[in-house]
């Protein structure tokens, strides 16, 4: 229970914040019900800045944690289920899985919104962690310690139109008004998306991924899509939990890919009627495809936005 004292200090940091962000370059967030911020060159709703200055200020990294990176909807919740999947895997079975009856979002807490599941998932001997903040953003305490993380990354094209649905449909659960996809476009463009510029989101971490290549695993959502067994295999090595020859000759890792399949997942009845905090499971499952820009974006947009991605990204030595 919450003493006075407390609600009082509680109170006078909730003040200070909202004094800070009142001094910063402010945008709509596409039609979400906040709007965004701009804060150390990236963009954040409120809640979403305020979790991650918190989360710089109090999580504490154990070197066994594995944190889960990506920008929005790049692939999060499937990253989430298999590795989820791969390290309890002589803990739970294909039907007692909690992946059956809770949202990945559920089982794999986000480090910047959900602290108080910190202790009870390491509790439970499961070392994972996710985060949307961008690499800049992490907490010291995470490089620090030398844990491991994996970033997941995607076709800006593909994760400007997954992330123009899913917050559509989030608005429209809220009976908000979303904008309309070519002034969403032209913001993403700009930068100005939910913890982005998208690659300057992406930069942070390849260019982290180059410099300790042991401590982060880069992946892209079109090459798990493409080989998600070969993929898992190499993630399961670099977690520290490898599929030893007897597991792969008995097809654990196939086992895993069906079960996290987009298919398998999304027609589960948590994700059909469930809901993740005010969001509807269901929006955080859409298509799962590679290349559905095709039927968003003109010719002209994504090659407008492919110009982007090779200006931003030149000389890095990464393409998407
Ligand atoms: P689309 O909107 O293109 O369908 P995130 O989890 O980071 O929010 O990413 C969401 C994107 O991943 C959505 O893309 C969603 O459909 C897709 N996705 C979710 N689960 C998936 C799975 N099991 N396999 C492949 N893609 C999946």
């Amino acid at each position: 229970m919450e003493s006075h004292l407390e609600k009082q200090n509680r109170d006078v940091l909730q003040k200070s914040f909202e004094e800070m962000i009142s001094t910063l370059p402010k945008e709509n967030c596409w039609g979400f019900s906040e709007d965004q911020y701009q804060y150390q060159g990236f963009w954040f709703t409120p809640r979403f800045l305020q979790g991650a200055l918190s989360a710089q200020q109090q999580f504490q990294a154990q070197p066994t944690d594995i944190i889960l990176c990506s920008s929005p909807r790049t692939g999060t919740a499937w990253l989430k289920s298999l590795t989820f999947a791969t390290i309890t895997r002589t803990s739970y079975n294909d039907s007692t899985t909690p992946l059956l009856s809770k949202m990945p979002h559920d089982v794999v807490p986000f480090m910047e919104f959900d602290h108080a599941q910190f202790s009870t998932n390491r509790h439970l001997g499961i070392p994972l962690l996710a985060t949307h903040l961008p690499y800049s953003f992490l907490p010291r305490s995470i490089i620090d310690s030398g844990c491991k993380l994996i970033y997941i990354c995607r076709d800006p094209k593909d994760t400007f139109v997954s992330l123009y649905h899913f917050i559509a449909g989030h608005c429209k659960s809220q009976n908000t008004q979303p904008i309309q996809l070519d002034e969403a476009f032209e913001l993403f463009y700009e930068g100005v998306s939910m913890f982005g510029p998208y690659w300057d989101h992406v930069l942070g971490y390849w260019k982290a991924s180059l410099e300790r290549p042991d401590k982060l695993m880069f992946l892209k959502y079109e090459d798990l899509v493409e080989d998600t067994v070969l993929y898992l295999k190499k993630t399961a090595e670099f977690m520290g939990y490898p599929f030893s020859s007897e597991e792969q000759q008995q097809g654990v890792p196939e086992n895993i890919v069906k079960m996290c399949s987009f298919d398998n997942l999304s027609g589960l009845e948590v994700i059909k009627t469930g809901r993740h905090r005010e969001t509807e499971n269901n929006i955080f499952f859409r298509k799962g495809k590679v290349g559905d820009w095709k039927n968003y974006l003109t010719t002209e947009m994504a090659q407008r936005l492919d110009q982007r991605t090779l200006q931003k990204l030149s000389g890095s030595g990464l393409s998407l």
